[in-house]
């Protein structure tokens, strides 16, 4: 029964992608079921209550295709209404934070972390209430980043300017000489190298897709592989908005790495489009 059930994912917008992508090398037999509420992001410049709000219509979504798994692809969801989303349903849910809190404290060894996140995330403290139980010796510096999460969704994130942009959000941390660094916010793996050149190479960058993907096996374990039923390997893309960049980067990360079981399909949330309905009773 498991066994045919999709892995639901969800983000705002394009930052999840990377955290699906992670999920499709890593499980090459799951459906994969991916929303992007593209129409709406970015979620963190708004109030906690309509992010929640939002929040809960992508699961309303996505459940109506009784996925055996929802993963929170996003830290300012997975901050502010993780609880919430795992009172509304029986499926087991699982979010970016503690994986990659997990990771981070496991690979710092001077307990200085730095934490490059929405100003929401920051706001909520969410990594340093994690650190707190972690690793309560931890000393974690903070600083949002608004600019970023508009310009993936522009497409927008080679060139000077981006880079500019980086260097300006990364300042305040570099000063604290961090040995470990979380980019809090799905959107900057597409910044992962500005990053990495940032900070220089002794600084361990948090890899958020890959120790989420890590954690989903290690739950996955609970229920058989899906190899064999008629949508294994398929990768089904939803956005509430389909532009260019969406594209761009679902052509980077998936048909470049060779899944050709991708398709990108319109979305409308919280109305469950038709395309979920003929999905679902296939
Ligand atoms: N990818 C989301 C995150 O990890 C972006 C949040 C937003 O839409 O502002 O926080």
């Amino acid at each position: 029964m498991n066994a045919e059930r999709p892995i639901a994912v969800f983000d705002s917008g394009l930052g999840g992608l990377t955290v699906a992508a992670a999920i499709r090398t890593m499980l090459p037999q799951e459906h994969i079921i991916f929303l992007a509420d593209r129409a709406r992001v970015p979620y963190a410049s708004l109030s906690p209550a309509l992010i929640a709000r939002f929040a809960l219509e992508c699961l309303e979504f996505l459940l109506e295709f009784q996925p055996k798994v929802v993963v929170i692809a996003c830290n300012t969801v997975s901050a502010v209404a993780l609880e919430l989303i795992e009172k509304k349903t029986a499926v087991p849910v699982m979010g970016v934070i503690q994986p990659t809190a997990r990771a981070a404290a496991a690979s710092t060894k001077s307990g200085r972390i730095g934490v490059l996140a929405t100003t929401s995330t920051v706001k909520r403290k969410a990594y340093d209430l994690e650190f707190a139980e972690l690793l309560p010796t931890a000393q974690v510096f903070s600083n949002g980043c608004p600019l970023l999460v508009p310009l993936v969704e522009e497409g927008w994130t080679e060139g000077e300017i981006p880079q500019r942009i980086v260097e300006h959000y990364a300042e305040p941390v570099l000063r604290e000489k961090i040995d470990t660094l979380v980019l809090g916010c799905t959107h900057y793996e597409y910044f992962r190298d500005h990053f990495q050149r940032v900070f220089g190479a002794h600084v361990h960058l948090v890899n958020t897709p890959l120790v989420t993907a890590n954690e989903l096996c290690r739950r996955l374990e609970l229920f058989p592989a899906s190899s064999g039923t008629p949508k294994a390997g398929l990768t089904q893309i939803f956005s509430t908005d389909v532009n260019d960049a969406l594209i761009r980067v679902v052509d980077g990360l998936f048909f470049a790495a060779g899944f050709t079981h991708t398709v990108i399909e319109p979305a409308q949330v919280p109305r469950l489009p038709e395309a979920a309905r003929a999905a679902l009773s296939a």
